[in-house]
């Protein structure tokens, strides 16, 4: 404690003693102005009238705590009116302090956007960044100040529902995604009327929970921790996120909450991270039940010492934190620290020079249903599409849909489905299902005078239900195409819908099964959360594309990629299990002492006997409408130096198919030999290019020794001279290879 107390003031005398800015001179006036009693008040974080995601803690009059300065922030207050009626209770309070709102703003606020997994199918790093930026501009626009996302968790465990909110599974991909969805919310800055705080979470290894089971604890090496978890958090801190919430879960045995290691350690020294640190919901005194805090005084003890700055919803650090300083446990200057952060960042949103400038009417108006948005969000639901079969049925393949179908049945409990499309997380109006482009409507509107459409629900999302069978299958009868809408119902994935089967639920796949023996070819539409198993469909289906939940739009989205007016390129971000025996499944494992050659070679070597080793969907995997080539990979030297080397790799691609379209060309490594072992695979560039038929081109990456860099086994962050492997292909599974050396 004492060093920790030493280093903090420390920093305070380094920043006095250096040019202070305008903010920090601002900030530390008051501060210097303020009782223990409202430094106090501003670390805690209470929720608004609804949207618990956990235990709301009873206390009385919220609106008489505003006003005596107790609270620094609110969530889940919605609109205009509601937030500047709360702000005028701060404004009441003795030194003015503005609250600040935050909310879950995770895909999209009054537009919903495809649920953030689906999205970062579209690999597409401006068009992430743009639909952060448009959720930011609408929910800004609504009175909030500060969005609780990005969620940058990687997760190699579907079973978690979770999964869904995050971008995937892989280190380098969720790094740049994390980036684009932090400059997207904070847009041009903080102080913009466009701009919302973003808040990367949940720090850290969230996604690593025991059994995909969600609130369970992590155990993991440093190394792991540092390699896998920690750098999309470092990217997202380098890009400039404002704030980090803390994880529930425990990292070998100490909770994120109370965890001195990643919180100060990692994020505020060796980071240099200047923004401030919330709980997740009840985090802190969630510490009880962990089994590592005493009680609630010990729990605040542990939480404001390790670096968690805001209470949300636990009311420890109110009730106990003011004593924790009378009996010496908590250095003043711990709560000025955590205070500060929260300080400046009111101020750099510009609430101590308007505290109203969030609640303006028009511009909420003009964002209550602002249609350009809508046609962005239309395009970003088409992008984050990702297409995984198309067999050939009579001769072509099943899509894009021909216009020779007279009739097109459209079947299935999603067809006419509203709210589903929203996916988990759009909180900020549940119910509003107005706006919303139902599946049916995109398609049967698109297909207006081309096809006719007859449609049939079949059956419910998670009931054994089966009376809806007979007209189903009487409807695929009368058709020449059929478009099933299968999966999991909305409210399956998100926080707290862990399942331990991840298949289609319900007799769904039963109707798919009675629908195909019609001998009607079939285009299944899955949507869902987190990447499912369905090894039945896979097999039996010609045409399968994986449709997430894609927000406002779905309807127009898909129709846009069924009828081929958009030609989908979206890429898995999750490896997809055959069955939940293979998981965790992640492209980028070891290779260990015995690896399999394929999935036939079962004997003494590290395979299931019963299994294969191999995914059903490897990551990065996505088919077109039409064909892209990529050969002659060539690097421009076959060596590259440790200090300023670097090595150009290129390689010819050329769209082969009969329709223009958009590739993914993606970049791996494989670092042959290390002081510890290194994946089989490991992304390390990807570019998303767009080819006429017929056209060709060339595309070239640059690796740098830091894309070499790895965790030996001190936790340090190194280069190791030898031999690398690299790979450019469309999946993870690219086979074109060429070989370099690092050199020292
Ligand atoms: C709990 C969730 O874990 C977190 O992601 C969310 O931001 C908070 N609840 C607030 O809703």
């Amino acid at each position: 404690m004492r060093k920790l107390f030493c280093t903090l003031l420390l920093s305070a005398a380094t920043t006095t003693f250096f040019a202070q800015t305008k903010t920090e001179k601002f900030v530390d006036n008051l501060l210097a102005k303020m009782t223990l009693e409202e430094k106090i008040g501003q670390l805690n974080q209470y929720n608004g009238d609804w949207g618990a995601t956990g235990k709301i803690t009873p206390d009385g009059d919220k609106e008489s705590q505003i006003k005596q300065g107790k609270v620094g922030s609110m969530l889940n207050v919605t609109g205009v009116d509601k937030t500047r009626k709360l702000q005028e209770l701060a404004m009441q309070s003795r030194l003015h302090i503005p609250l600040l709102f935050g909310q879950d703003v995770i895909h999209g606020f009054r537009t919903t956007f495809p649920i953030p997994l689906g999205e970062t199918a579209s690999w597409d790093l401006a068009l992430i960044e743009k639909s952060a930026h448009v959720a930011a501009t609408e929910a800004a626009a609504y009175g909030i100040h500060w969005t609780f996302a990005p969620m940058v968790d990687v997760a190699r465990d579907p079973r978690w529902g979770r999964v869904m909110e995050g971008a995937g599974e892989d280190t380098y991909l969720g790094s740049k995604v994390a980036i684009a969805r932090v400059k997207g919310f904070q847009g041009n800055g903080l102080g913009n009327v466009d701009a919302v705080m973003a808040c990367a979470k949940h720090f850290a290894a969230y996604g690593a929970a025991v059994g995909g089971r969600d609130y369970n604890s992590v155990d993991m090496s440093l190394r792991q921790l540092n390699e896998t978890y920690l750098p999309p958090f470092k990217a997202a801190v380098d890009a400039g996120a404002a704030t980090l919430m803390n994880s529930f879960n425990d990292i070998n045995g100490v909770p994120a909450t109370g965890n001195r290691y990643i919180l100060r350690e990692k994020l505020k020294k060796e980071w240099g991270f200047k923004g401030f640190v919330v709980s997740d919901w009840g985090s802190i005194g969630e510490m009880i039940p962990h089994g590592f805090a005493k009680d609630g005084y010990d729990a605040a003890l542990k939480a404001i010492t390790a670096g968690s700055d805001m209470d949300m919803e636990s009311r420890c650090y109110r009730d106990h934190l003011k004593q924790l300083v009378a009996d010496g446990k908590v250095p003043v200057a711990l709560i000025d620290d955590a205070v500060k952060r929260i300080l400046l960042k009111k101020y750099e949103l510009g609430l101590f020079d308007d505290p109203y400038r969030f609640c303006n009417e028009e511009r909420q108006k003009a964002q209550e249903n602002n249609i350009e948005n809508r046609k962005f969000a239309r395009e970003v639901g088409a992008k984050s599409i990702v297409l995984l079969k198309n067999d050939a049925v009579k001769g072509q393949p099943l899509l894009p849909l021909s216009a020779e179908n007279k009739t097109i049945a459209l079947i299935g409990p999603f067809m006419k489905a509203t709210i589903a499309n929203h996916g988990f997380w759009s909180i900020a109006f549940p119910d509003d299902s107005t706006r919303i482009v139902s599946q049916y409507d995109g398609i049967a509107h698109r297909s207006n005078g081309q096809s006719s459409i007859v449609y049939a629900k079949g059956c419910n999302v998670n009931d054994s239900d089966r009376s809806g069978f007979a007209e189903a299958i009487e409807a695929a009868q009368k058709a020449d195409v059929v478009v099933m809408s299968l999966g999991e119902a909305h409210d399956m994935s998100g926080e707290a819908k862990s399942r331990s089967s991840i298949r289609i639920p319900g007799v769904q796949e039963e109707l798919l099964k009675a629908i195909c023996a019609t001998g009607k070819p079939v285009v299944l539409l899955v949507n869902a959360g987190r990447p499912l198993v369905f090894e039945w469909a896979s097999d039996n289906v010609p045409a399968i594309l994986y449709t997430w939940w894609l927000g406002t739009e779905a309807g127009n989205s898909i129709a846009d990629v069924l009828f081929g007016d958009y030609n989908p390129s979206g890429k898995l971000p999750m490896s997809f299990p055959r069955t939940e025996g293979q998981i965790p499944i992640y492209y980028n494992h070891y290779n260990t002492g015995r690896p399999a050659k394929d999935d036939a070679d079962k004997l003494y070597v590290s395979a299931y006997i019963d299994l294969d080793n191999s995914p059903k969907y490897a990551f990065g995997y996505g088919l077109s409408y039409t064909h892209f080539d990529i050969s002659n990979l060539r690097l421009s030297s076959d060596k590259m130096a440790v200090r300023g080397g670097k090595i150009g790799v290129t390689v010819d691609v050329k769209n082969t198919g009969n329709y223009d379209g958009e590739e993914v060309v993606q970049l791996y490594i494989r670092d042959l030999v290390g002081s510890v072992v290194r994946p089989v695979k490991e992304l390390k560039g990807f570019k998303k290019i767009f080819l006429k038929k017929g056209e060709a081109t060339s595309v070239s990456f640059q690796l740098t020794p830091d894309d070499l860099k790895f965790y030996n086994n001190e936790v340090q962050l190194v280069n190791e001279a030898g031999e690398y492997n690299v790979f450019v292909g469309n999946s993870s599974q690219a086979s074109l290879a060429g070989h370099f050396s690092l050199v020292n």
